[in-house]
């Protein structure tokens, strides 16, 4: 007898298998993380004319996330080295 909670927890784990190729393979370049997420909410212009180091972008990023960027961890920190790195 499988109880709902199980049940749940196969589906997602389902979800999740026939997702991560996709993840995997998606891995996109650093401007398109940022022209389909970044975008979303502001000018990319604010992005690329903002200078920040690491740390500042870090924060700058994290705070983005808890607005509501879907950015998996991978992406996340390609993005944090690109924006710190650009002149
Ligand atoms: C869910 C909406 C949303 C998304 C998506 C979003 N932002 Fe923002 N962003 C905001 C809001 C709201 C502000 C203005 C308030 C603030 O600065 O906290 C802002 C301001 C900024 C600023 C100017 C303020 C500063 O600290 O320099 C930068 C730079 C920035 N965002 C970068 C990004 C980057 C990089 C991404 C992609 C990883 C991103 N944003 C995605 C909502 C969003």
């Amino acid at each position: 007898m499988i109880n709902p909670i199980n049940k749940i927890t196969i589906l997602l784990i389902g979800a999740l298998l026939t997702l991560s190729p996709v993840i995997v393979l998606g891995s996109a370049s650093p401007k398109d993380i940022i022209e389909n997420e970044c975008s979303k909410c502001h000018s990319t212009v604010i992005v690329y004319s903002a200078k920040k180091s690491e740390e500042e972008w870090t924060k700058t990023v994290d705070r983005m996330i808890s607005y509501g960027t879907k950015l998996p961890e991978n992406e996340r920190k390609t993005i944090i080295h690109y924006l710190s790195e650009k002149k």
